[in-house]
C-alpha cells in the first residue's frame, strides 16, 4: 500500500460526488458572481468584457481548477503543505503570498456582505420598496457613507464566517450548501427574466451580449482574467484544500467541470438580471461602480408582486452564498496558521478574525469618511481590491501552473486519473496549458496591466 492510500485513511472525505461539487461550487460562487460581476462588465464595456472573461474561464480557469485540485489530492494536505511536500523547499513561498490573498479579500469582502445583511433590514422596512433611481441611489449611498452601520454589519459578518469554521470542515455546510444553492439559483432564473422584460432592457441585453471590440483595453483584460480568477476562488490554494478531501475515486476533471459550470451560469445570470435592469432604470453602465448590484435590484423587486419577499430572499440566499465563499477565504488562513504555528484552530481563528476585521474598517471607510484619500488614483477599497484580485491572484496561478506543469510535470497526468479509469486522452493539452499556455499568457496580460 502507498503512502499516499494510507494517509488517506485518516482524512475526512467528502460524503458524496453531489456533496463535493455543491461545497467547492459554494465556495466559488458567491458576491464575486452577483455583486462583482455585473458592475466589472458595466464598467468594462460589456459585452467585449464578456468575452474576455470566459476566453480565461475556458483558457486559464478550468486548466487551473483542475491542476488545484490534483494538487490537494496528491497531497492531501493544505496548500502550504502541499507546496511543500509536492514541490520542495522554494514553494512555500507561493503558500505565503496565497494566505496574504487570501487576508486581504476577506477584509474587504466582509464589508460588502456586511451591505446585504442592511438590505435585508431594507427590505422588511421598506426603505427600498421603490423604481425611483435617484432614491435607491441616496439609500445605498447613505448606507455606506455612514461611519459606523456598515462597520458593524460587517463584524456580524465576520462573526458569523469564523462561527462557521471554528465548527470544522463542516458537514453543515455541505448540508446547507445542498439545500440553498438550487434555491439561489432559482430565483436568480426569475429575476433575471424579471428584469429582462422590464421596459428598456433591450438595450442593456445588447450591451451585455454583443462585444464591441473597439472597447478592449489592457485593462479590460486585467480586469477579466481577475474576475475570472476571483469568482472561480482560483490562485490562492482554496482549491487545494477542497481537492485534498477528494478521494481517489473521485472523476476529478468531470467535477472540476462541474464547478466552472456552475459558477460561470451564476455568473452569466447575474450579469442578464443586473445590466438590463440598470438600462431600464435609466443608469449609465459603469457609473455604480460597487454600489451596482444593490442600486439596481431593488428596483426590479419593486417591479414584481410580493416584491420585499423576493428582496428579502434575495438578499438573505446572497448573504449564504457570500457566507460559503468567506468561509473558504477564513479557513485558508486558518489552515495555515494551525499547520505553521503553534497556535490552536479557535486562537487562530479568533486571531485571524479580529485582523481581518481591523483591516475591513479603512475599506469601509473609503466609501464615506475616508472617500477623498486616495492612494493610486483608487480609495482604499478599490486598491485592495485591485492589487488582491487583479495581480496578486493571476501571479498566484501562474505559480501554480510553474510547479505543477514543471516541477511535478509528467506525473501529474497520474495523478489525474481516478481509481478505475487511464488517464483522459486531453491530459498531454493540459500538462501544455499549464507550461506554457498559462505562464505565458498570464505574464503578458500582468505585464500589459503594469504597463498600462
Ligand atoms: N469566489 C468567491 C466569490 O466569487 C470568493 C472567494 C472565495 C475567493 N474563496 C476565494 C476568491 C479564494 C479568491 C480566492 O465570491
Amino acid at each position: 500500500m502507498s503512502e499516499y492510500t494510507a494517509r488517506r485513511r485518516d482524512r475526512e472525505s467528502w460524503g458524496s460526488r453531489a456533496g463535493f461539487i455543491m461545497a467547492a461550487a459554494g465556495s466559488a460562487v458567491g458576491l464575486g458572481n452577483i455583486w462583482k460581476f455585473p458592475y466589472m462588465a458595466g464598467g468594462n464595456g460589456g459585452g467585449a468584457f464578456l468575452l474576455l472573461y470566459l476566453a480565461c474561464v475556458v483558457i486559464f480557469g478550468l486548466s487551473l481548477v483542475i491542476a488545484e485540485l490534483v494538487i490537494g489530492r496528491m497531497a492531501q494536505r493544505t496548500p502550504v503543505a502541499a507546496f511543500r511536500q509536492i514541490a520542495g523547499r522554494a514553494w512555500p513561498l507561493v503558500g505565503a503570498l496565497a494566505i496574504t490573498t487570501a487576508f486581504v479579500i476577506l477584509s474587504f469582502y466582509i464589508v460588502v456582505a456586511g451591505w446585504t445583511i442592511a438590505y435585508m433590514v431594507f427590505e422588511v422596512g421598506g426603505q427600498v420598496a421603490s423604481t425611483d433611481g435617484d432614491h435607491l441611489e441616496a439609500v445605498f449611498n447613505g448606507l455606506v457613507g455612514n461611519t459606523w452601520q456598515p462597520i458593524g454589519y460587517a463584524a456580524l459578518f465576520m462573526i458569523a464566517t469564523a462561527a462557521v469554521v471554528l465548527g470544522g470542515i463542516g458537514h453543515g455546510i455541505e448540508r446547507a450548501s445542498k439545500i440553498l444553492m438550487p434555491a439561489l439559483f432559482l430565483l436568480l432564473i426569475a429575476l433575471a427574466i424579471r428584469a429582462l422584460t422590464l421596459p428598456g432592457a433591450a438595450e442593456g441585453i445588447e450591451f451585455f451580449l454583443v462585444p464591441d471590440l473597439s472597447r478592449v483595453t489592457g485593462a479590460t483584460v486585467t480586469a477579466a482574467i481577475g474576475q475570472a480568477f476571483f469568482s472561480l476562488s482560483l490562485g490562492m490554494g482554496a482549491m487545494i484544500t477542497y481537492g485534498s478531501y477528494m478521494s481517489r475515486d473521485q472523476n476529478l476533471p468531470a467535477d472540476a467541470l462541474a464547478v466552472v459550470g456552475l459558477d460561470t451560469l451564476i455568473a452569466l445570470l447575474a450579469g442578464l438580471m443586473v445590466i438590463p435592469a440598470m438600462f431600464a432604470a435609466g443608469m449609465t453602465p459603469g457609473d455604480g461602480g460597487a454600489g451596482t448590484t444593490f442600486m439596481v435590484l431593488p428596483a426590479v423587486f419593486a417591479a414584481m408582486p410580493a416584491g420585499p419577499v423576493f428582496g428579502f430572499g434575495f438578499f438573505l440566499l446572497l448573504a449564504v452564498a457570500a457566507l460559503t465563499s468567506s468561509v473558504s477565504l477564513l479557513e485558508a488562513v486558518v489552515c495555515y496558521l494551525v499547520d505553521e504555528t503553534r497556535l490552536t484552530r479557535r486562537r487562530a481563528t479568533g486571531a485571524a478574525a479580529i485582523v481581518c476585521f481591523v483591516l475591513a474598517i479603512p475599506s469601509s471607510l473609503s466609501f464615506g469618511l475616508w472617500s477623498e484619500a486616495q492612494l493610486f488614483g483608487k480609495s482604499f477599497f478599490n486598491l485592495l481590491d485591485y492589487l488582491a484580485t487583479s495581480i496578486a491572484l493571476p501571479l498566484g496561478g501562474l505559480l501554480t501552473a510553474l510547479c505543477l506543469g514543471w516541477v511535478v510535470g509528467p506525473r501529474a497526468i497520474e495523478a489525474l486519473r481516478d481509481d478505475d479509469c487511464p488517464a483522459p486522452r486531453w491530459a498531454r493539452l493540459w500538462l501544455f496549458v499549464l507550461r506554457y499556455v498559462v505562464p505565458i499568457g498570464i505574464g503578458w496580460i500582468l505585464i500589459q496591466g503594469i504597463i498600462g
